[in-house]
């Protein structure tokens, strides 16, 4: 029980660490909580204008996410760390980038965290959502509409292809649904946007800080 206990705890806390801040105060950007959307996440500081930045964040918050799942699927069986375990820390992680202890709480979206779980959950769960990202992102050009996309589909993903081709556990699926259900919620001013039609679009940097 002490196990999966510090890892989850570890994995909140390593999710907390709110890249996209911590990237643009390190590259003397303006705080992303300030300007854009006002989230800290890769896709607001592109709108910095910093591409370098943006990456950065990205891959700095996907791998937060996928390495505590790793770490537990690869080096946790003899500490009694199983597919419970990888279902706890991959959602603390998620949970730390939402709610992150040394950010007041106010964290992102969650994005690049989610799809670094799926990555440590199974490598073809994790690419089947960037492809369903960047297939979405491509033809809509909308970032919003394409993470919904990829969160919605990753739980259908990890059942259908899973259950055939690797395995399919339930605290893992539930875990994959828990992360989809806050990602849409997260995104709930993105949806009104969408709907109303005044979501801003990859690509365009109107809303770049002053
Ligand atoms: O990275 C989160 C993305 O799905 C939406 O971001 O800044 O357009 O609200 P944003």
């Amino acid at each position: 029980m002490l196990y999966p206990l510090l890892a989850t705890l570890a994995a909140y806390l390593l999710g907390s660490l709110s890249f996209a801040v911590i990237v643009s105060r390190a590259m003397g950007l303006s705080d992303p909580r300030t300007f854009g959307s006002k989230n800290p996440g890769a896709t607001n500081v592109l709108r910095s204008g910093s591409k370098p930045a943006a990456i950065a964040t990205l891959l700095l918050d996907g791998v937060k996410g996928w390495l505590p799942v790793a770490l537990v699927g690869w080096y946790g069986k003899p500490y009694g760390l199983e597919d419970g375990t990888i279902a706890l820390v991959g959602l603390a992680a998620f949970l730390g980038h939402l709610y992150p202890v040394f950010f007041k709480f106010v964290g992102g979206k969650g994005v690049a965290t989610a799809l670094g779980v799926l990555l440590g959950i199974h490598w073809a769960l994790g690419l089947m959502a960037i492809i369903t990202w960047l297939i979405m992102a491509y033809a809509f050009r909308y970032s919003s509409l394409a993470s919904l996309s990829a969160a919605l589909l990753a739980p259908v993903y990890y059942v259908l292809w899973g259950g055939t081709t690797w395995y399919t556990e339930t605290p893992v699926l539930l875990s994959i649904c828990a992360m989809g259900s806050l990602l849409v919620y997260r995104h709930r001013e993105n949806i009104a946007r969408l709907l109303k039609g005044t979501e801003s679009r990859l690509g365009k940097k109107t809303q770049k800080p002053g």
